[in-house]
């Protein structure tokens, strides 16, 4: 198995939608198991194809019951509101309070095509739609509220600049989080 450089803000690939797939074949699992262990080594929670450069509808996630590959998922169900601390493998090291579904039904396929229907909450709740928006070539940025994503902005202008941010500018990640990212 080998690791991905993870692609990360500001790389057009993180802002186009992926592709269905149709079938799966033996570099698709290759695939998968390299991404598994990408999200391991980041570590994240949460990592989805475009992210290693790879414009197909599929994702990995581990929110501590072991690894899982779902491909060509959408959402079928949401309901209620939660907030969590969001962070993305793409943008790392920030994270923002952001209000989506709590609860949701995912419908997709695995690699052995077989149907895949999972209700999840909370934190895998919040991968799913974080993933999803992946493919969809949305990042986490896009779901803030103006006034952070005008801060979330400048902070990103600046990093990309090689300024120096402050902590208390960026958000930094929780201490108490770590690996916690999507
Ligand atoms: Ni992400």
């Amino acid at each position: 198995m080998a690791t991905y450089d993870i692609r990360t803000f500001g790389d057009p690939v993180l802002r186009q939608r992926a592709l269905e797939i149709e079938d799966v074949d033996d570099k698709l699992v290759r695939l998968a198991e390299d991404m598994i262990e990408t999200m391991y080594d980041a570590p994240g929670v949460g990592l989805a194809a475009p992210q290693v450069g790879v414009q197909r509808r599929m994702f990995v996630y581990d929110v501590g019951e072991g690894p899982s590959v779902v491909l060509n998922a959408r959402i079928a169900e949401s309901d209620g509101e939660w907030t969590y601390d969001e962070g993305c493998l793409s943008i790392p090291g920030l994270s923002w309070e952001v209000v989506r579904p709590q609860t949701v039904r995912l419908v997709g396929v695995d690699l052995d095509g077989d149907e895949v229907d999972v209700d999840a909450d909370e934190l895998l709740a919040r991968c799913f739609q974080h993933e999803i928006d992946h493919l969809d070539g949305i990042l986490v940025v896009e779901r803030l509220d103006d006034a952070q994503r005008r801060e979330a902005m400048r902070v990103l202008r600046k990093r990309a600049l090689g300024e120096p941010v402050a902590v208390a500018e960026g958000r930094e990640r929780r201490r108490d989080a770590p690996g916690r990212e999507l």
